[in-house]
């Protein structure tokens, strides 16, 4: 896994085809085991944390196998309701593997999911939700002891629209007999789109992408065939990327209503932005101008995983940004590596003040997270000369093959 270099000061140009989306094949991989048989799951992103899925997959005993872009996995004989220390450690979002655990086998045992890179990382709504439906979680000892013999549906209320606790809440839900309202959900599409997975199943999901979820539990399931919703954050970063490089992109197999406050945002710096069908196109000509302060919130908000990309598009504006990131509590980590390569920013706890400068020199960063380590890339092409960055395992976390995608709109970018 070597490390990316990339020439900066070229413009982009042509089109891209966005890849599925991570958020959305994660947990829908987790359930998969609902079903006591096959799911194929087309448009299936090749990434780290897809590949870390994939081995609690076959921990538990389920089969799962590659064909082209679709991702066969065969939950028919799972023999295992653990998650070991180090399957779980390998992805953070390996806990959204608990509700689905529980629905298939009434019990459940795996490692407290770890901090990463963006601070603490809490499931107490998870465990609430989880509760509430009748499970018994002892938390003692970094492990969670859950026993669900008999989840029952009911009416919960999540104290804040958390993703994760609302996809745990929908999968255990699927479990439990009777009927579950989920209240305060979470509206991310991706929740939708895992609402018409588990409908392609067989289960009785409604209002995903709304505040409000209901779960018809215990419904007889079959096999299901599904296409995995494009990722809308990788579509922001490459929009991003045309921002501060220049040029005229196009990106193929996006849905742009899923990432409307980002082209906004990036129409009010000067960007043209276009939106078809199934496409979104970008042109930047010019100098980009500072634009209203950019506040993190969850969706139909402007995106947290977003910042990071859309604050190294704006290094190079006139004038100055206000970042205010709501949602994580350390998500600036990507500051003090951009302003290796000339950019002025200054954070103060959740606000970042970014001053445009004319210039940008390459220089040598290290990625710190994921969305962060994109930004660099971002940043990168709008620089003078070459830039090197370093611990791009972070990076294949989420994008299956960023310098491919990006050297097919004609930035000049390497790994050695
Ligand atoms: C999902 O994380 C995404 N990950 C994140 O994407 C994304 O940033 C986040 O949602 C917000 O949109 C996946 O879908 C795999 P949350 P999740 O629960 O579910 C606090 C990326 O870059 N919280 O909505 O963990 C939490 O600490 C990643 O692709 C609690 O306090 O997000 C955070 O501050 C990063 N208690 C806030 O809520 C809980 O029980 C939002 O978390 C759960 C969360």
């Amino acid at each position: 896994m070597g490390d990316y270099y990339i020439q900066g000061g070229r413009a982009l140009e042509g089109e891209v085809q966005v890849q599925g989306a991570k958020n959305s094949v994660l947990p829908i991989l987790a359930a998969t085991i609902l079903h006591p048989g096959t799911s194929v799951l087309k448009n299936c992103p090749r990434l780290r944390d897809v590949e870390a899925s994939i081995q609690i997959l076959r921990h538990l005993g389920c089969k799962a196998r590659w064909e082209g872009d679709a991702l066969i996995v065969d939950a028919s004989a799972p023999e295992r309701w653990d998650i070991p220390d180090h399957l779980m450690r390998s992805m953070r979002s390996s806990v959204i593997f608990l509700g689905a655990i529980l629905s298939r086998f009434g019990r459940a045992e795996l490692s407290m999911p770890g901090g990463c890179e963006l601070g603490p990382r809490p499931i107490d709504l998870h465990l609430a939700a989880l509760r509430q439906l009748g499970a018994v979680i002892d938390e003692g000892g970094g492990r969670l002891r859950c026993e669900a013999a008999d989840l029952r549906g009911r009416e919960l209320t999540l104290s804040m629209p958390s993703v994760g606790a609302t996809e745990n809440a929908v999968l255990a839900a699927c479990g439990s007999r009777g009927t579950t309202t989920i209240l305060n959900a979470a509206r991310e599409p991706e929740i939708m789109d895992l609402e018409n997975f588990l409908a392609a199943m067989g289960c009785r999901v409604h209002g995903g992408g709304s505040s409000t979820i209901t779960v018809e539990g215990r419904q007889p399931t079959h096999d299901a065939v599904h296409t995995v919703m494009p990722d809308r954050i990788v579509a922001a970063t490459y929009l991003a990327a045309a921002a501060a490089a220049g040029g005229d992109i196009v990106l193929r197999g996006v849905d742009y209503r899923h990432l409307s406050t980002v082209t906004a945002a990036l129409h009010e710096a000067g960007c043209l932005v276009e939106s078809g069908e199934d496409a979104i196109r970008l042109q930047r000509r010019g100098r980009l101008r500072a634009i209203r302060p950019v506040r993190t919130a969850p969706y139909p908000g402007f995106p947290t995983d977003a910042q990071a990309v859309l604050m190294a598009a704006l290094l190079r504006s006139q004038g100055t940004t206000v970042f205010v990131e709501n949602i994580f509590d350390s998500r600036y980590r990507h500051v003090d590596e951009l302003c290796r390569l000339g950019a002025d920013i200054r954070v103060e706890g959740r606000v970042a003040v970014v001053c445009g400068v004319e210039r940008l020199q390459g220089a040598a960063m290290e990625s710190t997270d994921l969305r962060g380590g994109a930004a660099m890339v971002v940043a990168a092409l709008a620089a003078e000369g070459e830039s090197r960055i370093g611990s791009t395992a972070h990076i294949r976390r989420g994008y299956e093959d960023i310098l491919r995608d990006l050297r097919q709109l004609g930035a000049a970018a390497e790994e050695r």
